[in-house]
């Protein structure tokens, strides 16, 4: 069904997209360069920054944790190490997210995109109270779809790349929401080995056949499981730094919000 998006009239609701990923992914330039992408085609992006501990951000951000919750301050105050300073930045924010949902719904008609950085700590996100409350919040309201980014450079092992392969079905399913998987550092490396591996099961095997040890054979079992997920699995290569494989990306976006809303 359609997402009820309070107060709009002609134009469609804009989409938001959760950027995901393991530390040093990519993801907040990733985030910059979709930025500039949007702002290049007449289209700026509404921007929200949700890590507390970036140091400086390389976009502008139309809203940024850091304005609200100060990380340093939390975990002087509550006695935390960086990480709980982090999580309990998150918390305090989360209770104030309606704030948030109400900007995002008063530039409904003037955003076609919701851009969201997320900490770099990958689970700090997807695994808090915090994460999901966020997460719902827009989900419910918004069509939204996560972006997984993966850095291709340092997945070029068969068994690191099936590691980061169960962490992005794990975070499928911890969100049930359109999932994209967005291959990026394609300047580093091409993407294509990759898209291999994920179409034709005896490539990944040869591959795999180098390796020998015990994480191999599950590995093997693991790739059989995975079939699945990767035969619904939206893929692009990207590169955040050089901007290639935009284009493709928002193509990618806008499918798997269609098939969503056709489904649901
Ligand atoms: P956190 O700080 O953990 O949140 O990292 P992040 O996922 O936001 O990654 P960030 O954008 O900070 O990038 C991490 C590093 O990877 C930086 O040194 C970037 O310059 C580099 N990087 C990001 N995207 C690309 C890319 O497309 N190609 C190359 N070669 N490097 C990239």
């Amino acid at each position: 069904g359609a997402p009820a998006g309070a107060g709009s009239e002609s134009s469609a609701p804009p989409v938001c997209v959760l950027v995901l990923g393991m530390a040093g992914s990519g993801k907040t330039t990733l985030v910059q360069r979709l930025t500039a992408h949007l702002h290049s085609q007449n289209s700026p992006p509404y921007v929200i920054n949700l890590d507390p501990a970036v140091r400086e951000l390389p976009f502008p951000a139309n809203i940024d944790i850091r304005d609200t919750v100060k990380y340093k301050e939390v975990m002087k105050q509550y006695g935390l190490g960086p990480n709980g300073g982090i999580v309990t930045s998150l918390n305090l924010f989360a209770t104030r997210f309606d704030q948030v949902m109400k900007f995002i719904e008063k530039r409904q008609n003037t955003s076609q995109y919701v851009l969201i950085d997320t900490p770099g700590q990958i689970e700090v996100f997807t695994w808090s109270a915090s994460g999901t409350i966020i997460t719902e919040a827009l989900a419910s309201t918004f069509p939204s779809v996560v972006v997984y980014v993966m850095d291709t450079s340092r997945s070029t092992s068969p068994i690191t790349f099936m590691s980061n392969m169960l962490y992005a079905c794990s975070i499928l399913y911890k969100t049930k929401l359109p999932f994209i998987l967005a291959m990026n550092k394609t300047d580093i490396i091409d993407h294509s080995f990759a898209v291999e591996w994920m179409q034709d099961f005896e490539i990944f095997q040869d591959a795999l056949n180098q390796e020998t040890t015990y994480v191999s054979n599950l590995t093997r079992s693991m790739s059989l499981v995975l079939d699945e997920f990767y035969s619904s699995l939206k893929v692009v290569g990207v590169s955040a730094v050089l901007g290639t494989g935009l284009d493709e990306f928002f193509v990618k976006v806008s499918e798997a919000v269609d098939e969503y809303e056709r489904e649901y």
